[in-house]
């Protein structure tokens, strides 16, 4: 048997088990979402959402880029969360970085990829604003795990910046947003940062609304 067939197979296995426990699953699922929780993650192939945060279909929605990124000028990852702050009123974003994060690991490095360079040029930046700290960590792999860190609490940051979620905050009183930080080695996930509806770091980063109230 082909490898790929195994999936296609797996497939047909999921949709009995889920039968077996709930008869109805697939018609209440298709009818509407209402996840609470919007994900952002890496999309290394260790790190799968639903597994370990022990959700369902219907609870997360999920996006993923290389090194879990909130680039202000990326249309996927800014239309995704737009949808999920103003149509799905979500009420909690998560980021999720993880150690061993092979976008980071080559953002440290000096490697040339091409086109991916663009793409983690922006945990290079991460890396200047914390050149202070990160330089001062004399062990590599304590300056990789730091900056995987700081990583994720930059993106974290970056959506509290965009002006949809400050609307949404003034309008809703949420979305809280989340940092954490996943360890392949023994699968458990760490809380970094949380900002709480109307936080903001910077003034420079804060929008007027005029609402009629
Ligand atoms: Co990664």
């Amino acid at each position: 048997m082909e490898d790929y067939r195994r999936l296609l197979l797996n497939n047909k296995a999921w949709v009995q088990d889920r039968l077996n426990v709930r008869s109805d699953f697939f018609t209440a699922s298709a009818s509407a979402q209402t996840p609470d929780y919007l994900w952002i993650g890496c999309s290394d192939s260790r790190v799968p959402a639903e597994d370990i945060t022990g959700t369902q279909p219907g609870e997360l929605f999920v996006h993923r880029n290389v090194a879990n990124l909130v680039v202000h000028t990326d249309f996927n990852v800014l239309s995704v969360l737009q949808y999920a702050v103003d149509v799905l009123e979500v009420k909690h974003i998560i980021v999720c970085g993880h150690y061993g994060c092979g976008g980071v690991r080559t953002a440290m490095s000096r490697k040339n990829l091409g086109l991916i360079n663009k793409w983690l040029r922006h945990i290079k930046d991460v890396y200047r604003f914390h050149a202070t700290e990160l330089d001062g960590i004399a062990s590599d792999t304590e300056r990789y795990d730091r900056l995987v860190e700081l990583n994720v609490i930059e993106q974290v940051r970056h959506i509290s910046d965009i002006s949809f979620v400050q609307h949404a905050w003034k309008r809703n009183k949420h979305p809280m947003i989340h940092g954490w930080v996943y360890d392949l080695h023994n699968g458990l996930l760490k809380e970094l940062v949380k900002i709480d509806p109307g936080e903001h770091a910077h003034d420079i980063y804060q929008y007027d609304f005029n609402d009629p109230e």
